[in-house]
């Protein structure tokens, strides 16, 4: 199969180098702790090491997405970098491919403006997944089920609609990395992952071994804009409630779930008993 073409002439543009630094200076302001792994962006040239990842993720959308048709793979968006520059890389190759957004109904309203203003921008063939219960319904029945049963609430709010509407296709695209938790150290790029009992999707994580760096450098090469809230210095972003500054500047997720847990629930493949945390 022949490789995409790579543009190595496109360089780092002055004024998205500016934006980070101005990033950096409002980390500074704002008291936060550093990021772990500083998003500063050269401006030379990619690395040839990072042009060969690059050119590897390419193709490996290339081989994967070729055999399905244009309904059968997905990409689900947080809106965080890894997973703008992965919707980049895959809207290469298919412009329309279905977005799906977790709409908890708890995020940051700056999560809210973004979605918004990229799927505007970039035409996003977007839905947004509704839990079957408003945040006034669950509040109502249940009160804060994010202080006094995260995992519940991830289950209800997260798994549940994801693996709904994850199991409709054949190939599904994450942003996932290694490096961004112990609990993902065993991370595969391509996976056979069980959305349901006894249904599988091929679940692709092409960033599976790159750094915060290579993701940073990879979007202020594309010029993609970020979301907002990285300048006051987070690190990884959910839910608000959920989400604080970094607690530890080694940890980029030490602010999710104030230590309380490390993931929603959303990678963690079902068993035979059903979804984890997703019973009602
Ligand atoms: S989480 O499980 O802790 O929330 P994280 O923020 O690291 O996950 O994102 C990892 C991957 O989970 C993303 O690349 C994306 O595929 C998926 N994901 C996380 N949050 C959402 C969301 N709100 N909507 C859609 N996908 C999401
Ligand atoms: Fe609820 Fe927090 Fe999970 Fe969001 S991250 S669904 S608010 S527990």
């Amino acid at each position: 199969m022949s490789q995409l073409p790579i543009d190595t002439t496109e360089v780092v543009s002055r004024e998205h180098e500016k934006q980070v630094l101005r990033a950096e200076r409002e980390t500074e302001r704002a008291g936060g702790a550093p990021l772990p792994d500083a998003p500063i962006v050269d401006t030379a040239d990619l690395r040839p090491e990072l042009l060969a990842q690059l050119a590897h993720v390419r193709q490996t959308l290339q081989d994967e997405l070729s055999p399905v048709g244009p309904e059968e793979a997905c990409l689900t968006c947080s809106f965080q970098a890894e997973d703008v520059l992965l919707l980049h890389l895959a809207m290469e190759l298919r412009p329309n491919i279905p977005v799906l957004f977790l709409d908890t109904g708890y995020h940051f309203k700056e999560t809210y403006e973004y979605r918004d203003r990229i799927a505007a921008d970039w035409h996003l063939n977007l839905t947004n997944l509704l839990p079957r219960q408003t945040v006034p319904q669950q509040e109502s029945e249940f009160g804060l089920l994010y202080q006094t049963e995260p995992n519940r609430c991830c289950g209800f709010r997260k798994v549940e609609p994801l693996f709904d509407a994850v199991a409709q296709y054949k190939v599904w695209l994450t942003g996932l990395r290694r490096e961004q938790a112990r609990s993902r150290t065993a991370l595969k790029e391509i996976d056979d992952f069980a959305v349901k009992p006894g249904i599988i999707v091929r679940k692709l994580s092409p960033f599976a071994d790159w750094t915060t760096r290579d993701v940073w450098q990879l979007c202020a090469h594309f010029d993609i804009p970020l979301l907002p809230l990285y300048d006051l210095g987070y690190t990884s972003i959910g839910c608000e409630p959920c989400t604080t500054l970094p607690t530890d500047p080694n940890d980029p997720r030490s602010g999710r779930w104030a230590g309380k847990k490390v993931e929603c629930g959303i990678h963690i493949q079902a068993t035979e008993d059903g979804n984890p945390d997703a019973s009602h």
